[in-house]
């Protein structure tokens, strides 16, 4: 089953907010995740029903781990569910998350969309992910809402953000300006959607340039 068609036929079960595009986006990033032995972080458990489509739609082998503000939500805990309470910008909490249930294979920030948080969560989490970890942003469409910290090209909004990263998956080709760093070395790709950004670790290997000669 898709994970769309899991999502349309959530009627009678917890509430799932999200916007419909997203999906394409999921099931591109994480369809290779499915009926495996992975963690998966959500920030931001909302109503609980994502975490439950989470954990229907990765199978049976899978870990889903939701974190929010609100204690009610440890309410939403059940077989394959686990869910801890703390602001996704403190690093003692983020910190037990990791020596808990990390590495995570798949993290998913749909919290509090406020800039400083979304930072702060995405620079502890993502060094400390699988080696081929994803992590996924969303609703950011708040980077360029005042409210939110953002603007349209605001200093510290995680589109900014986002788009000095792309300089540092590059860094190896700058010869002056952006030196290589972990991030340099560890991220495979990055990828830009509406509202959406990605990143997928993976460890760099050397680069060659290549010609094939058909003559
Ligand atoms: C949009 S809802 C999440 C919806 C859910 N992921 C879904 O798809 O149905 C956002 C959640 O983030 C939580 N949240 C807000 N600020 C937060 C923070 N600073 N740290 C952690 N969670 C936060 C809220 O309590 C709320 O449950």
């Amino acid at each position: 089953m898709s994970l769309w068609t899991d999502f349309l036929g959530n009627r009678g079960r917890r509430p799932i907010h999200k916007w419909t595009h997203y999906f394409p986006i999921y099931e591109r990033h994480f369809e290779p995740l499915r009926n495996r032995s992975v963690t998966f972080l959500e920030i931001g458990v909302g109503g609980g029903g994502s975490l439950q489509m989470w954990k229907r739609w990765l199978g049976p082998l899978a870990v889903v781990v939701g974190l929010d503000v609100r204690p009610e939500c440890k309410g939403f805990e059940e077989d394959q569910i686990h869910v801890r309470i703390g602001e996704q910008k403190d690093i003692s909490t983020l910190s037990a998350l990791v020596d808990e249930f990390g590495p995570f294979d798949a993290i998913v920030d749909d919290g509090s969309h406020v800039m400083a948080d979304v930072t702060a969560s995405f620079d502890y989490l993502y060094p400390r992910m699988a080696t081929s970890g994803v992590y996924l942003v969303e609703d950011m469409h708040t980077s360029y809402r005042r409210a939110y910290g953002g603007g349209l090209r605001q200093e510290g909004s995680f589109i900014e953000y986002s788009k000095a990263l792309v300089d540092r998956l590059n860094a190896h080709h700058i010869r002056k300006g952006v030196d290589p760093d972990a991030f340099s070395d560890e991220t495979w790709a990055m990828h830009f959607y509406d509202s959406v950004v990605v990143f997928e670790r993976g460890p760099r290997r050397p680069r060659h340039a290549m010609h094939s000669d058909p003559s």
